[in-house]
């Protein structure tokens, strides 16, 4: 959430750190900023609204180093005053994250001062300017010290031709060569520019200029970071003929579930290990990460018969777990950055758990503290709305539970390799699915609905959530994921002819019960269709309801299949109804701050 690029070289920074911010704009986009350095000369356009406002004000802007900001606002609303970068005296300022202490900061150093924006950030840029020595980097260290919650922060000053950055919490990456030095919150920023990057660590500062990049660790030491290989590419970020990338990742769902089963094996040893003398799981994430959770419990349970239990990730950091030595605590995240799923898997280890961390990016700050990392190889996500990482999550959490079930057996070598025929058997499935599944009807009546309840028993229930959270987030429509049994106790209050359920229905045993829910709306005026691969049951409800099939595969991954038709559902609304699925209101993808 908020983006951050800087740029020094030997071409105009401008368009160059527009470009990386509209590569970046899933991170937040209520309104850009870019600031230049001429000389020392530094110029700032910044505006309320999407990258895409600055434009026609790119080329005004002189320079060879530059830093950009686009914004998911937090303290301030979004305006062009609010807008980074912040300046003050020699300085300009773009940061991700949260000063959590700036009102006391602003109370003790700058008592009778105005500031001129709302945000929290501004502090920043006010302190630096009221501690700079003419060491910019002693500066830093100066401020960093002062300031408390989470920071990626770029800063130009008009003494020192090019940016330095300082780090807590909030994710950079450096990358440079042939005389240009690049930073970012996320590699798509670099996408063709940079093909190894450095991923700078907690409390890492840098002096960055178009020769040359000094990563410092928190005591001032000259480091060496971490360089990987950057996998994004312009190619891998173009939108293939799709209209959104919404469209595109719902499509880029089978590859995502077969490249994750493929990079499975990789670790599959190393997960092993990890999972030695473990008696109990705990699984944590936040939305979509968690919602792919409450699938992992059912798998863990019913493979390996140990106890699994799924927990937000923001709660559980406050409810005083229960952890022991036998404890894994598997942290799902698509980004490995939220900051909820980073702070409670900091403090399962810190209690003695073990970490197994399942996300697409493998050097996030969920991975450095991980004992483990299962790789979702799902690619870049763009779309705020999380699809392809949520089937990829399924497929290495469903490795993941057969591993745990597989120990002691002496047939765990042909158990794993089952379990991964069985995903890909269901890979071709899954690409009908996506490609074929015609949801158009169901979306033009969910787009008319006052509300629409996502029902399931079970597995499906899991999957409801997930529907429910997918159409609410992109189409704004009030949605809720409820338990199908569940509905008659209190839920069904609410139904009345301008309700939608939709049921989903992948068990044969549980099929008649959840019928019976379909049932409770129809009586009630409601409107339900029906999402299932049950034969019997389309046969028994299509002259009722609208029956969506999908195709029959193995109970346990038919979360694989219904929740790519949720996703096209809540797809399809959001076109009907007008809205930017990429790009819904008042959210942003990665969500640094508590
Ligand atoms: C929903 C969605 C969010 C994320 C949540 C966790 O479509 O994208 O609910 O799932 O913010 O994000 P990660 O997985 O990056 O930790």
């Amino acid at each position: 959430m908020c983006g951050i690029v800087g740029y020094s070289g030997r071409a105009a920074a401008a368009p160059l750190v527009f470009a990386g911010l509209k590569r970046l704009e899933y991170r937040g986009y209520d309104s850009v900023g870019i600031a230049t350095l001429d000389g020392n000369n530094i110029q700032i356009i910044k505006k309320q609204g999407k990258v895409s406002s600055l434009e026609n004000f790119v080329d005004g802007l002189s320079g060879n180093t530059g830093i950009g900001h686009t914004r998911w606002a937090t303290h301030g609303k979004p305006s062009d005053i609010n807008a980074h970068p912040h300046a003050c005296g020699k300085f300009a300022v773009v940061h991700n994250g949260i000063i959590e202490n700036y009102a006391e900061l602003k109370a003790r150093y700058f008592p009778d001062i105005s500031f001129t924006s709302r945000t929290d950030s501004e502090i920043i840029v006010r302190l630096l300017d009221k501690f700079y020595s003419g060491n910019l980097l002693q500066t830093l260290k100066e401020v960093s010290s002062l300031l408390k919650g989470s920071y990626a922060v770029l800063v130009i000053c008009a003494d020192f031709n090019g940016f330095a950055v300082m780090k807590y919490k909030s994710p950079v990456i450096i990358g440079g060569g042939r005389g240009e030095s690049f930073a970012a919150s996320d590699a798509p920023a670099l996408a063709g520019l940079c093909k190894k990057i450095s991923v700078l660590e907690d409390g890492d500062f840098a002096i960055v200029s178009a020769h040359r990049i000094k990563i410092y660790d928190n005591n001032l030491n000259p480091v060496v970071r971490q360089k990987i290989i950057n996998h994004a590419t312009a190619a891998s970020l173009d939108l293939n003929g799709c209209a959104h990338y919404m469209q595109k990742e719902i499509l880029e769902n089978p590859t995502a579930v077969e490249n994750t089963v493929k990079a499975f094996s990789r670790v599959q040893g190393k997960l092993k290990e990890v999972f030695t003398d473990i008696n109990r799981v705990i699984i944590t994430g936040c939305g979509t990460a968690y919602n792919s959770g409450l699938v992992a419990k059912r798998y863990i349970e019913s493979f390996a018969r140990i106890p699994a239990e799924a927990e937000i990730a923001g709660e559980f950091r406050y409810k005083n777990p229960v952890i022991t030595s036998g404890t894994a605590v598997i942290a799902i995240s698509q980004s490995g950055e939220t900051a909820d799923t980073v702070e409670a898997a900091k403090l399962a280890k810190s209690l003695g758990a073990k970490v197994i961390a399942v996300t697409n990016a493998p050097y996030s700050a969920l991975t450095l503290i991980s004992d483990v990392v299962v790789p979702v190889a799902a690619g870049h996500e763009i779309c705020v709305a999380a699809t392809k990482s949520y089937t990829g999550q399924i497929a290495a959490l469903y490795l993941t539970a057969k591993l745990l079930a597989s120990f002691n057996k002496k047939s765990a070598v042909r158990l794993m390799k089952n379990a991964k025929a069985e995903i890909c058997s269901v890979v071709p499935l899954l690409k009908s699915t996506v490609a074929h599944t015609d949801i158009e009807a169901l979306a033009q009546v969910c787009a008319r609905a006052d509300g629409v309840y996502f029902l399931g028993r079970d597995i499906d229930y899991a999957v409801a959530l997930e529907g429910s959270l997918k159409l609410k987030e992109i189409t704004y429509i009030q949605s809720e994921g409820y338990p199908a049994g569940e509905l008659k106790h209190g839920t069904l209050a609410l139904i009345d002819e301008n309700k939608t359920a939709v049921v989903i229905i992948t068990d044969e045993g549980l099929s008649v019960k959840c019928e019976n829910a379909v049932e409770q709306v129809l009586s009630r005026k409601g409107k339900v269709a029906v999402i299932t691969n049950v034969k019997e049951c389309a046969e028994r409800l299509k002259d009722e309801v609208p029956v969506i099939e999908i195709p029959a595969c193995p109970k346990e991954l038919s979360p694989l299949l219904s929740a790519a038709a949720v996703q096209l559902l809540a797809y399809k609304t959001a076109i009907i109804l007008d809205r930017n699925p990429d790009q819904p209101r008042n959210l942003a993808k990665s969500v640094t701050v508590e």
